[in-house]
């Protein structure tokens, strides 16, 4: 029996780290012990507790609490904490997911004690060093013995910053190994989207039509904070809304929320929240936002897991960002890179309105990506 030790803290870490979870309990349960921890990055009931709910996660046997903040006071608090567990639990190995300051936490913390570290969803790179969550990659992949990446142009990076991609075992700080395997989110689409169709009356309870509306989420620090940004990516929803009379659905990340009327212009806040095309509701379940992916005519995001639940759905994606991690989206067709620029948004719109046929070929794995990663960390971590 080995011992793993998953750190989860932010809403993409507790819906991917759901299905490692599933695996564990359905295949391996004889074979894996997991120990949850739980940083409290995010601590709403709508950023945190719905999904355990949801998606059938074991109830953390650990939280940290250590809530918002700065990122050196967060991500130090969260060290510590994770430290004394680890110490306590002497866990085979730690589970790490994706980029998050719970994700740099965890890898400070096991590296400096030596406990191999697992970072599921290696390798992706923005190439922009102002996002905290290059610094976060950049740090984790540097420390990790086993680098799941979960698509060929992640695996590609790792390759070019220097790792090895024919190192034998044993595997270990030293001597890592990389893989690309299909991406766990993909996992998770496949297998609860069923159940969203069944449970979720989203559509419903927001008079939406199938087809006939935009999904929007903003998030990310540089488009909450910088007023010149937010209000570019308003500005252009607003017109989108009423240029094409089409409903847009906006579950909104307390972070933008908390910065909404600090940061637009009085005119367009109030422009925005009188406009009844627009419809800004708290953050959704998995389930709802699974219903509202398959159902959207278009998907606009800064959003990373967003972007590729949206091709996971066959939707066409305007992100909101400078660059994007998941390259091969935009190379396929389905996605733009628009920028928190009013014109480019705007452009891209009216560009994907026009198109007949998109691509959307097979880039995230057979679904099975969780299992895959279990059963090399059962043969690789001893
Ligand atoms: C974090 C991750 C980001 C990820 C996002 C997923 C870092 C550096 N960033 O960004 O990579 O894409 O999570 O959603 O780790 N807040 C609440 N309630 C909550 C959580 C947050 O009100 O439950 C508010 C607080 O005002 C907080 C702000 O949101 O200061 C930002 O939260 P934080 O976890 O620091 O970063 P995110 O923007 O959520
Ligand atoms: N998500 C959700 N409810 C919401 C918004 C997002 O369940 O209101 C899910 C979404 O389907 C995806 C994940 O949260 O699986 C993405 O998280 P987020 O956008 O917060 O972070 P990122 O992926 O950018 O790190």
């Amino acid at each position: 029996m080995i011992k793993l030790l998953t750190i989860i803290g932010a809403r993409p870490q507790i819906i991917k780290a759901a299905a490692l979870s599933r695996v564990i309990k359905n295949k391996f349960s004889d074979k894996v012990r997991e120990i949850i921890v739980h940083t409290g990055q995010h601590y709403d009931d709508n950023m945190s507790q719905i999904f355990f709910d949801e998606l059938d996660i074991p109830h953390p046997n650990y939280n940290l609490n250590a809530g918002s903040g700065s990122h050196g006071k967060q991500t130090a608090l969260m060290i510590e904490g994770i430290e004394e567990i680890l110490l306590k639990e002497k866990p085979n190995c730690i589970i790490l997911y994706g980029d998050t300051n719970s994700t740099l936490a965890g890898a400070v913390a096991a590296s400096k004690i030596q406990v191999p570290i697992v970072h599921i969803e290696a390798g992706l790179r923005s190439f922009n060093k102002s996002m905290p969550e290059e610094i976060n990659r950049i740090i984790c992949d540097s420390v990790s013995t086993l680098l799941f990446s979960p698509t060929k142009a992640g695996f590609d990076n790792l390759v070019k910053e220097g790792f090895n991609k024919k190192t034998v075992p044993p595997y270990s700080f030293d001597n890592p190994k990389i893989y690309h395997c299909g991406d766990v989110m993909f996992d998770n689409t496949l297998f609860f989207s069923s159940l969203a169709e069944q449970k979720s009356t989203i559509l419903k309870d927001n008079h939406l039509e199938i087809g006939n509306y935009l999904l929007v989420t903003i998030h990310r620090n540089n488009n909450t904070d910088e007023p010149n940004r937010l209000n570019a990516l308003f500005r252009a929803i607003n017109k989108i809304s009423l240029e094409n009379k089409i409903k847009i659905i906006l579950p909104l990340h307390p972070r933008t929320a908390k910065l909404l009327s600090k940061n637009l212009s009085s005119e367009l806040y109030s422009t925005v929240k009188t406009n009844d095309l627009i419809k800004i509701v708290s953050p959704v379940s998995f389930l709802e936002m699974i219903a509202l992916e398959k159902n959207a005519f278009l998907v606009m995001t800064d959003s990373g897991g967003v972007q590729k639940e949206a091709f996971f759905f066959k939707k066409p994606c305007i992100i909101l960002r400078s660059e994007t991690e998941w390259i091969e989206l935009v190379n396929s067709g389905s996605a733009i890179v628009a920028d928190a620029n009013e014109v480019e948004i705007i452009k891209a719109f009216e560009k994907f309105k026009k198109t007949k046929r998109f691509k959307f070929p097979v880039l995230f794995g057979d679904g099975n990506a969780a299992e895959f990663i279990c059963e090399e960390i059962l043969k690789n971590i001893h």
